[in-house]
C-alpha cells in the first residue's frame, strides 16, 4: 500500500454504526466523515458513549461499519478479504487501549518480544540476541530501560502503559489508535504518557488517533475532533498546541 504526499492517510466518508440490542437500535456513530494527513496527531474528545472507541474500532477493522467508507493509504478497508485484514491489523495499525494488556507471565522485555515474534520480524529460535536488542531499544525509547526484567505486576501503573507504549511501537506501525491511555493512571502520570505518545509520533512520523476526555491534554495535540451522541459537533485545528521537542 502506496501513500502519496498530501494524500490523507485516512478518509471516513458517511460512517455509521448501529448496534442493535433486541428490538432496541444504537446509533453508536450517525454518518461521521472527515480526512486526516500523514503523521497528524488528532485528539477525539466526547462524553462517554458517543462513539468514540466505536470509532476506534471501525478504523482499526477490528468491528464493521453498518454504512459509510473507511479508507486508508487509498484503500477501502471494508472491501478487503479476511486475510488482507489481518494483515492491515498486523503491519499497518498498533492499538494501545486503557488496560495495558500486557502478558502478566512476561517480563516487560518479554512482552515486547512476544509482538515482534507475532510480526515474524524473528523466529523464536533464531536471532536471540537481535531481538533482545531490538526490543531494548523500543523500552528505551519510553524510558523504561531500567525496568526491561520486571515482570507486569513489579511495574507501576503508567510503567505498565509504557510498555504498552512500547509493544505497540516495535509494530512499527504507520497509524497508532488509542483509547483513553490514562484512565486508570493519576493526573500528572497521564500527562507524561500522553507527552510520549505525542513525542515519539512526532520523531517517527506516525499518524495518532487518540481518545481522550481530559482536556487538560488537548496541547499535546494538532488538533481536536469532538463527538456527542456519535455525530461530530466540532472539529479544529488546535493552534495552543505546544510543539513537539524533537
Ligand atoms: N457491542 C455493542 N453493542 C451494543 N451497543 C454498543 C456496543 N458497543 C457500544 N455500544 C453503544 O454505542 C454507543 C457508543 O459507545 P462507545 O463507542 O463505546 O462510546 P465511548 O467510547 O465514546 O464511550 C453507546 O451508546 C454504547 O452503549
Ligand atoms: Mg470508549
Amino acid at each position: 500500500m502506496s501513500n502519496k504526499q498530501n494524500e490523507p492517510i485516512i478518509k471516513i466518508s458517511q460512517l455509521s454504526k448501529i448496534y442493535q440490542l433486541g428490538e432496541f437500535q444504537v446509533k453508536a456513530l450517525d454518518k461521521v466523515s472527515f480526512e486526516i494527513p500523514p503523521e497528524q496527531v488528532v485528539f477525539v474528545m466526547g462524553p462517554s458513549g458517543s462513539g468514540k472507541t466505536t470509532l476506534l474500532n471501525l478504523i482499526g477493522g477490528i468491528d464493521s461499519a453498518t454504512n459509510g467508507s473507511i479508507i486508508v493509504c487509498g484503500e477501502e478497508i471494508s472491501q478487503f478479504s479476511s486475510a488482507k485484514l489481518t494483515k492491515y491489523r498486523k503491519k499497518r495499525l498498533s492499538f494501545v487501549f486503557q488496560f495495558y494488556s500486557l502478558i502478566p507471565t512476561l517480563t516487560a522485555r518479554e512482552n515486547v518480544e512476544l509482538t515482534m515474534e507475532l510480526m515474524k520480524k524473528y523466529s523464536i529460535n533464531g536471532g536471540k540476541k537481535h531481538i533482545h536488542e531490538e526490543a531494548e531499544q523500543y523500552l528505551e525509547m519510553v524510558e523504561l530501560k531500567d525496568r526491561i526484567h520486571n515482570f507486569p505486576s513489579q511495574l507501576s501503573g503508567g510503567e505498565r502503559q509504557r510498555v504498552a507504549i512500547a509493544r505497540a511501537l516495535a509494530k512499527n506501525p504507520d497509524i497508532l489508535l488509542v483509547d483513553e491511555p490514562t484512565g486508570q493512571l493519576d493526573q500528572k502520570t497521564g500527562e507524561k504518557i500522553v507527552a510520549l505518545i505525542q513525542r515519539i509520533a512526532k520523531e517517527r512520523k506516525i499518524t495518532v488517533i487518540l481518545v481522550t476526555h481530559d482536556p487538560t491534554m488537548v496541547k499535546y495535540a494538532d488538533r481536536i475532533i469532538e463527538l456527542r451522541s456519535g455525530a461530530i459537533v466540532s472539529d479544529s485545528i488546535n493552534y495552543e498546541k505546544i510543539e513537539a521537542i524533537n
